[in-house]
């Protein structure tokens, strides 16, 4: 099964994208997470990437493609995977189904979490994320038991740079104006689930579980 998590920056992808994963033993996949491992490792894709990341604005399609066939053929996806974070034009969207489909694989599903922009600003705000493994906290709604630390592996919890005001500003703007209108690439191909991810984590991944279940049958 191949699914990809679709929404606007603090719209939880990368928060239920880990549920899922647990849930179904899909590797979970995220290209935002990927190049900061890069840029953590001082790699060529990590340090170029790092000046778009910054100015909260898309990496080229061309690096980011790339960057995550190369991820999506690892053996650990022969049964699939979930994206969080990819594809994000329609460009990188044709490159992921023509590179699947040579394999005699698709896209299963899309899912995307739709948040109003003011809940956004705020997760956004007050997330924390571990250094070691990524998974994403929030100072309020998602706190860690052990203040500044990860829950599943101790890890130090830290602030991303570009959750700066401004940068997320940036980034909001990004998406509605260069991701947004690739949703109907999805929805023509009936492949489009809708989720009110305004919800708690835990109502919104019941959701998101049932939607997949009921698609899949
Ligand atoms: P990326 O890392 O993908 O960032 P993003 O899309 O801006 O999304 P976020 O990771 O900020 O949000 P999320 O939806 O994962 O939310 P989360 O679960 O953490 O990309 C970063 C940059 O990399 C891009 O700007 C671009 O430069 C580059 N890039 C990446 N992919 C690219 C591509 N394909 N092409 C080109 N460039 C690319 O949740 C947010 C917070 O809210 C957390 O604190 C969480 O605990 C909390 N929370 C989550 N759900 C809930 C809930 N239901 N209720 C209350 N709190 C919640
Ligand atoms: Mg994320
Ligand atoms: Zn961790």
């Amino acid at each position: 099964m191949h699914v990809i998590m679709l929404g606007a920056p603090g719209a939880g992808k990368g928060t239920q994208a880990e549920i899922l994963s647990q849930q179904t033993g899909l590797p979970h996949i995220a290209s935002g997470d990927l190049f900061r491992q890069a840029l953590a490792e001082r790699t060529e894709i990590g340090l170029l990437a790092r000046e778009y990341m910054d100015r909260g604005e898309l990496v080229p399609d061309e690096v980011a493609i790339v960057m995550i066939l190369d991820r999506v053929s690892n053996p650990d996806c022969e049964a699939g995977c979930l994206l969080d974070g990819f594809p994000r034009t329609l460009q990188q969207a044709e490159a992921l189904d023509r590179a699947l489909s040579e394999h005699g694989k698709g896209i299963d599903k899309a899912v995307y979490i739709e948040v109003p922009d003011d809940i956004l600003v705020k997760r956004l705000s007050g997330r924390r994320l571990c250094r070691v493994c990524q998974r994403p906290y929030h100072l309020l709604s998602a706190p860690p038991k052990a203040p500044g630390k990860c829950d599943r592996c101790g890890g130090e919890l830290f602030q991303r740079s570009d959750d700066s005001e401004e940068t997320v500003k940036e980034r909001l703007g990004v998406f509605f104006a260069q991701t947004m209108p690739m949703l109907g690439y999805y929805e023509r191909q009936d492949k489009l689930i809708r989720v009110d991810g305004s919800r708690e984590i835990q109502a919104v991944a019941a959701d998101i579980a049932s939607a997949l279940r009921a698609a899949i049958q």
